[in-house]
């Protein structure tokens, strides 16, 4: 039994202790949670120990709650951490707790893979580099639209490769999370550097990745439009369900309006956090022109990243064949069952 502790209880850190506590090959140490809010209460509902900084230890006791100890504690009690903190906060956990204990530790993707704060050499992104992560101690696992770029293109690479010339994404990014209480500010606003580029080419290091990235007031999802230009015209295939029909987490709908038609259906059918845990292709869109190809697709932005972490568990921590990780995420997060119904759904 692998102990796992999940050092952050915010939008990405619930989801993760929802899903890994369910996991019968882990020992679940808790959560580790640093302030007092209805957050705390949503920990102790689920029965997680919550451990908190030391010396914030007699603010929580005095608010009756039966705290299990520090972060320190619970960091030693495991072999390994998955960091949900904010976006920077990684680097100093590692800092602080990570390294001086000797301990493996899965990162987000708001964390730097180069320079003075960097965390980790590698980004995992599970359908390209699942394998380099095994046995690693430090990863990043790709942030959401990093983590659906790299699964619309790797396929397409697969299939046509020395035939593409160059990618051009424009992702239209939510201004909050479903579960954030900051204002949706009404603005469209853009991204001078957006480190989604860099990040795909970090796995992908021979293709040509050009992106652009806007904040629109939404909380529903992300958008990617993604030009794909040919060296020479189109090579044929009938339909996006013929390249994408066994891919892991990809969904091709074809009647879905918009970002919040598939939110909210998530919610309608049941799903656990209102979460897809995928990207959504909207085949109706696709556009073909002489050597150029457009597709739009959706990117659960707080769930696709779940299990990417689940699986790059299974490749840091027993080394295990993807084949078989995937099964195994599957079980846990009813990836298919969820396509399936999705498709049913949305597909005419
Ligand atoms: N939200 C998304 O859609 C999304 C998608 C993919 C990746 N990510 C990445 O996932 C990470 C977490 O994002 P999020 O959306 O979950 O942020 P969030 O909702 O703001 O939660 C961040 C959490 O970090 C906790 N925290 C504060 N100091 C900490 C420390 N030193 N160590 C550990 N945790 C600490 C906060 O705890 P308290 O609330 O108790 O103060 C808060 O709950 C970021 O790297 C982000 O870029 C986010």
């Amino acid at each position: 039994m692998v102990r796992v502790f999940i050092n952050g209880y915010g939008n990405i850190g619930k989801r993760l202790a929802s899903a890994f506590s369910h996991d019968k090959e882990i020992q679940f140490v808790g959560i580790g949670k640093y302030s007092i809010d209805k957050r705390v209460d949503e920990a102790f509902a689920k029965k997680f120990a919550v451990y908190v900084p030391e010396q914030k230890i007699p603010d929580f006791r005095q608010k009756g709650y039966d705290i299990s100890g520090t972060i320190s504690d619970a960091v030693k009690e495991s072999d390994l951490v998955i960091d949900a903190a904010k976006d920077g906060f990684g680097y100093t956990n590692k800092v602080n707790f990570y390294l001086p204990m000797n301990k493996n530790a899965i990162f987000q993707g708001g964390e730097d893979r180069t320079g003075e704060k960097k965390v980790a050499d590698i980004i995992h992104n599970s359908r390209i580099n699942y394998d380099q992560a095994a046995n690693q101690k430090y990863v990043i696992q790709g942030s959401c639209n990093v983590s659906g770029m790299g699964r619309i293109m790797q396929p397409m690479i697969e299939k046509f490769g020395d035939k593409i010339q160059r990618y051009d994404v424009m992702l239209i990014r939510r201004w909050a999370d479903l579960e954030d209480t900051k204002d949706v500010k009404d603005s469209i606003e853009w991204d001078k550097n957006p480190h989604h580029q860099e990040d795909v080419k970090s796995f992908l290091p021979s293709v040509k990745l050009y992106v652009e990235a806007y904040k629109v007031p939404s909380r529903m999802m992300h958008l990617h439009q993604m030009t794909i230009r040919f060296k020479n015209k189109i090579p044929y295939f009938d339909s996006l369900s013929d390249i994408y029909h066994e891919e892991f987490g990809v969904a091709v709908l074809d009647k879905a309006k918009g970002t919040a038609d598939i939110r909210l259906k998530a919610r309608e059918l049941g799903f656990e956090h209102d979460d897809t845990n995928m990207v959504h292709i909207h085949e109706e869109t696709m556009r073909k022109s002489d050597d150029t190809l457009k597709i739009l697709y959706s990117d659960d932005q707080t769930g696709i990243v779940i299990p990417e972490n689940h699986l790059l568990f299974q490749s840091m921590m027993f080394g295990r064949p993807k084949n078989m990780a995937y099964e195994h995420t599957d079980s846990l997060f009813q990836i298919s069952k969820k396509r399936d119904m999705l498709e049913k759904e949305f597909k005419t």
